[in-house]
């Protein structure tokens, strides 16, 4: 199929795409918001118009942008043409060809980064020249598409007494991080008939992006300060839910015992999955360790962990606990994909772990961030003290739920003059409810030491100049 011009718009539509016409039209939609061709608040074509222009039913256009407005690309209201909606966050904001390069900004508060400049290397270092002396031949060869027997081991030991999961060597899986784990997930629960995964509402872009490339639905669940609300899932045809129960990314709760009963008890009663994503599990400051889901009910849960947060995401190693029922169609979809990940690498991280160096990381990396956290609240609190931080127990970024004179575009402006990066919660909403909480993302994880001071002043400036723009 070729070019195709809406009645109201220059869109590419290539509804080729995708399997079926109403995936094509989904796509080309989706990509041309993503790569900034349909900009928030353009108005797109009435369904009949497209329908018209495409030689496709209008409920083909109808259910594209219904999902679309699912994911929180579109808005509709009954009666108008719907809009786009997704506001990119800052980071994303660069053509899709320059998407791997780091966008220029002297600061950056972007979530979901690590202090990759406290990564052990001397540990490292002399961990790969021992594992190096001892390695036979055999173990450079391909290997169990699962991972080295060694990390599996130590992982199983390491994940039972930090995280109270239950695997063996033998259930786990060595991937390349989550985003690895959940989309071999996504391809085996689609081979085995799956259409659609619930995820959190708000929740982590990428996730969605990975589960809707892999030609599964997204269906967004809203969450509160007890977690995902259960009790919206009963009304979702959905295979799996993909939660954060640790620490909601990005609000923050944790999930309570009572969500956590319910949630399994809606996965047994209707036959489905959760699906586990411990990315900051080890990174706690305030409260009691919050255990893995996964430990009340292995076969219904598939525990998710990485590297990124507690290493550094350059190493790309990740683990996923598998339930019996999983494990051979989701280890054949991660061997397809790459034959597996280092060995060296895997030998390393083994090592690392069973000489308690791993520990010892760890928890010289959780005071790290929680000095780096009580700086940025007592900054905060010291010059602006209107502004709410949330979800402030563990991890390694706050939410700044701001007071209802400021708006998150003008933070963000404000932030972007400063030479300072930061994200706006919007992108990560599915659903842009009517009474939106205006709250702009923080982490604290990124700026190495020496950039962590000018970095927060940076954001207590565009905060007090947002306050006084209003
Ligand atoms: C919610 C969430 N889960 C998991 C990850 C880790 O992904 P990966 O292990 O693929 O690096 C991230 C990274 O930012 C994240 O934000």
């Amino acid at each position: 199929m070729g070019r195709h011009q809406s009645s109201s718009l220059d869109l590419f539509i290539d509804p080729s795409l995708r399997n079926t016409k109403r995936d094509g039209i989904e796509t080309a939609i989706r990509i041309a918001i993503r790569d900034g061709r349909l900009r928030p608040g353009t108005r797109l074509p009435s369904t009949r118009s497209l329908a018209q222009d495409l030689g496709v039913a209008r409920a083909t256009v109808s259910d594209a942008y219904g999902q679309l407005c699912a994911e929180g690309y579109l808005a509709i209201r009954q009666g108008a043409q719907p809009t786009v909606a997704w506001i990119p966050p800052v980071a994303e904001a660069a053509p899709p060809a320059q998407a791997h390069v780091a966008p220029a900004a002297r600061w950056d508060l972007r979530p979901g980064r690590t202090d990759t400049s406290s990564f052990p290397r001397d540990a490292w270092i002399k961990a790969t020249r021992e594992v190096l002396a001892g390695l036979a031949e055999s173990d450079l060869d391909y290997g169990d598409p699962r991972g080295v027997l060694q990390l599996r081991t130590a992982l199983a030991d390491y994940l039972g007494r930090a995280r109270g999961v239950r695997a063996s060597p033998g259930s786990l899986m060595v991937c390349s991080g989550f985003t690895q784990a959940l989309w071999a997930l996504c391809i085996a629960l689609r081979a085995a008939g799956a259409q659609a995964i619930a995820v959190e509402d708000p929740g982590a872009i990428r996730a969605r992006d990975i589960i809707c490339a892999s030609g599964l639905k997204v269906v967004g669940v809203s969450c509160d300060s007890q977690g995902i609300r259960v009790s919206e899932l009963r009304d979702t045809a959905v295979a799996a839910v993909l939660v954060t129960p640790a620490h909601q990314y990005p609000l923050g709760a944790t999930l309570s015992p009572e969500r956590r009963g319910e949630l399994l008890g809606w996965a047994r009663a209707a036959g489905t999955l959760v699906i586990e994503d411990d990315y900051d599990g080890e990174f706690r400051f305030d409260r009691r360790p919050v255990g893995a889901l996964q430990q009340l009910d292995s076969e219904h849960v598939v525990y998710i962990g990485t590297a990124s947060k507690s290493m550094a995401p350059g190493l790309r190693l990740g683990w996923a606990a598998l339930p019996d029922r999983l494990r051979e169609s989701v280890i054949a979809a991660k061997e397809q994909a790459d034959r597996g990940n280092s060995a060296i690498d895997q030998c390393v991280l083994a090592h690392l772990i069973e000489t308690g160096d791993f520990d010892r990381h760890i928890r010289r990396m959780r005071a790290n961030y929680q000095r780096r956290r009580n700086e940025l609240l007592g900054l905060l609190n010291q010059r602006t003290p209107s502004i709410r931080p949330v979800g402030i127990a563990a991890g390694m970024q706050v939410i700044l739920s701001l007071p209802s004179e400021m708006t998150e575009e003008l933070v963000i402006a404000e932030a972007f003059r400063r030479d300072l990066l930061l994200h706006a919660l919007s992108p990560y909403r599915i659903r842009l409810a009517s009474t939106r909480m205006h709250a702009v993302i923080a982490g604290y994880g990124t700026p190495s030491q020496s950039s962590f001071r000018p970095a927060i002043g940076a954001l207590a400036n565009a905060l007090e100049a947002a306050s006084t723009m209003q």
